[in-house]
């Protein structure tokens, strides 16, 4: 493993809830069962949505043993910070041709799930041979949609978290770990 220097915990964060070891371990686990999973396919091609993912898509292509390129999407539900309205709009699509390939999608968090929702509708249109989805935290106690996961990191309670791509109005996503934001 690289090494990594971890910054100290900033006044605004309240405590780390997944050290950057722990990531990465989970990371090499489900790039190992997405390399296994997809042995056989010929056209794996990996959606990250962008921001979030960005950082959790890196570490886990950088594992992967299939043949597989790499495409993003960006998608923003407006409304408040603290849930999702259910209004997800396309800021920038992929650019391959989605149809007949394996797709992935990799997201960072599935809150409501609206997001990971539309994305499945919206690619499920497109005829790609197989759509599945990796999500890298999950926090079930506030799905509001029956979206299903294939691949998940951690399952976490209902708080707002920062790092390894995880913001807060664009904040402390580069941090190597997942850290809980103070209330206060
Ligand atoms: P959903 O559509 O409600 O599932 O929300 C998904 C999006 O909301 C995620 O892709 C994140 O961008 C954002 N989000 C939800 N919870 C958190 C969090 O705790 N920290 C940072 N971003 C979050
Ligand atoms: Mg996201």
């Amino acid at each position: 493993m690289s090494p990594i220097t971890i910054p100290p915990l900033s006044e605004d964060l309240e405590s780390v809830l997944i050290d950057a070891d722990t990531i990465q371990r989970k990371v090499s686990d489900l790039s190992r069962r997405i390399s296994e999973d997809y042995k056989d396919s010929d056209g794996l091609v990996v959606v990250s949505v962008l921001k979030g993912a960005f950082m959790f898509t890196a570490d886990l292509c950088r594992q992967l043993s299939v043949p597989h390129t790499v495409d993003f999407i960006a998608l923003s539900s407006y409304g408040n910070r603290d849930y999702s309205s259910g209004n997800v709009r396309l800021i920038m699509d992929v650019r391959e041709n989605l149809a007949d390939k394996d797709v992935l999608i990799v997201e960072d968090i599935l809150d409501s799930g609206h997001t990971l929702s539309y994305l499945v509708r919206n690619f499920t249109a497109r005829q790609p041979s197989s759509l599945k989805t990796a999500a890298l935290v999950s926090k079930p106690d506030r799905l509001l949609t029956d979206v299903k996961l294939d691949y998940l990191g951690f399952e976490i309670p209902d708080v707002w978290v920062v790092g390894y791509g995880l913001d807060y109005a664009e904040q402390h996503r580069t941090l190597p770990y997942i850290a809980v934001m103070n209330r206060t």
